[in-house]
């Protein structure tokens, strides 16, 4: 069933950073898609603020070159689409530290406004600071005035909970938008549906039936030119606590009663404060940190972190992590959930895979129970969209024999999801005041405190454990898992999910 959308109110979009990598590569190619799909209103604005010399051609220059530069899916509706919002683009030049370009911000928004913090994360708390000293965030029965924040929210938990105290003094937190990207793609939209619109899959979501569940991002890309920002950050500040926690709430969350925004958050707050906290040592034995080293991706040969510009020589950042985490609740009792992520590793693959428990009794000749393999559900997040089923059927003969087969359905079969950035959704959302796929304070805070413990103790430890650039990981990953008699998934190509 396909919902029309209802464009977005009038909204005023006032981004922090206009010239940034965000708003070129992200926020401009989304707003070009939601024009050329309707999904803004007659009045919809965009007022750029940044530090770049310039008026309003100047910005819609920069932003157009951008495009040309990276051919971005140059379409001949996208161009048009292009042309139409480019009217809409307009441009303050100053500095948001300080207190002039408030006033022509106040001067030029009237109405519904949405700020967009696309700046380093050190400016967020100053910036809702001066938007409110200066009156920009006070609401009207007919303006509403919103904050949109992106990742890193953050950097511990004691500093995200410092960060939300002194945003949520300004403004209320149904006004705050924090953004996690991942929440954008419909392939961890869909991981809802598919729970909660198919019987089939919902009554076997529970320790009875599930043995564990694996969560991996593992990414070809390298550090590339992120030396400076990635060296402070890490991979599983980068990672873990927001994306691939997005993933595990979503994964196993309860039913919430309704999909309004509060009932969906309750439910994702509660089971991100159910993941188990680890004393020290507990975390030890449980995680596992990697960084790459010299080696060959593709035809691409990486050098080494540590060899990498902005990187310290001396660094102990890791840039590979594993997790066993466990969620105490009814529903999870028992069953690990692992996640992985890393940089330069040898496939781009986004997934989760449930693994179920074996069937108890098999009464093949050929096969006995413990050798049938146990059925796995593949959700494909990126690339090749999709969700494939592993079962077990009759291999024909004459012999009764069974044969493992995946059933495999693929989105770019049947939709056309390829042009979307999965920006759209969320801006959309932002102007329609729906705060379901957004971050609320307290799951923020519960994803942090979940971490925390594995953030202790590997800031007193020396480096990680290396892999070379282009494999899949280091060994002691692979141990987390050989010592519950379980394996990583092996990361393949869409369609060609091996055991
Ligand atoms: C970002 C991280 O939030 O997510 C990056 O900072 C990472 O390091 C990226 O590469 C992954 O997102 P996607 O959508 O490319 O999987």
């Amino acid at each position: 069933m396909t919902v029309p959308i209802a464009p977005a109110p009038p909204t005023t979009l006032v981004i922090f950073g206009a010239m940034g990598d965000l708003t070129r590569r992200l926020l401009m190619p989304a707003l070009t898609n939601m024009t050329r799909l309707g999904m803004l209103g007659a009045d919809f604005s965009v007022l750029g603020i940044g530090i770049e010399p310039g008026d309003d051609a100047a910005l819609r220059g920069a932003l157009s070159d951008f495009r040309q530069q990276a051919g971005s899916h140059a379409t001949p509706d996208q161009d048009e689409a292009w042309s139409k919002l480019q009217q809409h683009i307009h441009y303050i030049q100053g500095d948001f530290t300080q207190d002039a370009v408030y006033d022509q911000i106040k001067a030029r928004v009237s109405g519904n406004a949405a700020f967009y913090l696309a700046v380093p994360a050190k400016f967020f708390g100053d910036i809702v600071d001066k938007l409110a000293d200066h009156d920009l965030t006070r609401e009207q029965r007919n303006a509403f005035r919103r904050i949109a924040i992106e990742k890193p929210f953050g950097h511990d938990l004691a500093s995200a909970q410092a960060l939300n105290a002194r945003i949520l003094a300004k403004v209320a937190e149904t006004q705050v938008y924090r953004i996690d990207h991942f929440l954008g793609k419909e392939t961890v939209q869909n991981i809802m549906t598919a729970r909660f619109a198919n019987m089939m899959i919902e009554r076997v979501w529970n320790a009875d039936c599930i043995a564990h569940v694996q969560i991996t991002a593992a990414e070809t890309v390298d550090v590339g030119t992120r030396g400076r920002f990635y060296d402070a950050t890490g991979a599983l500040r980068d990672m873990v606590p927001n994306h691939l926690f997005q993933l595990l709430a979503m994964v196993a969350m309860e039913p919430p009663a309704s999909f309004d925004a509060e009932a969906v958050r309750n439910e994702k707050g509660k089971v991100l404060k159910a993941v188990r906290r680890y004393t020290p040592t507990k975390a030890r034995r449980n995680g596992v940190r990697g960084v790459y080293t010299h080696g060959r991706i593709g035809e691409r040969d990486v050098a080494g972190f540590t060899e990498s510009p902005d990187i310290a020589t001396d660094s102990t950042t890791e840039t590979y992590v594993a997790l066993k985490l466990m969620v105490d609740t009814w529903r999870w009792a028992g069953v690990p959930f692992y996640l992985r992520t890393g940089k330069a590793m040898a496939i781009r693959d986004t997934e989760v895979v449930i693994t179920f428990k074996p069937v108890p009794f098999a009464q093949f000749h050929k096969t006995a129970a413990e050798m049938l393999p146990p059925n796995r559900l593949i959700i494909q997040i990126q690339p090749d969209e999709g969700l494939s089923m592993d079962i077990n059927i009759k291999r024909p003969g004459l012999e009764v024999d069974t044969a493992p087969i995946a059933l495999d359905f693929r989105y770019a079969d049947r939709f056309d999801i390829g042009a979307m950035t999965g920006y759209e959704s969320l801006i959309h959302d932002l102007f329609a005041g729906d705060q379901t796929l957004f971050q609320r304070a307290d799951a923020i805070e519960a994803g942090w405190a979940a971490v925390q413990p594995f953030l202790d103790i590997w800031a007193e430890e020396g480096a990680p454990d290396p892999y070379p650039a282009g494999s899949l990981g280091p060994d002691s990953a692979d141990a987390l898992l050989e010592r519950d008699g379980f394996h990583w998934h092996s990361l393949a190509p869409a369609g060609n999910t091996t055991p």
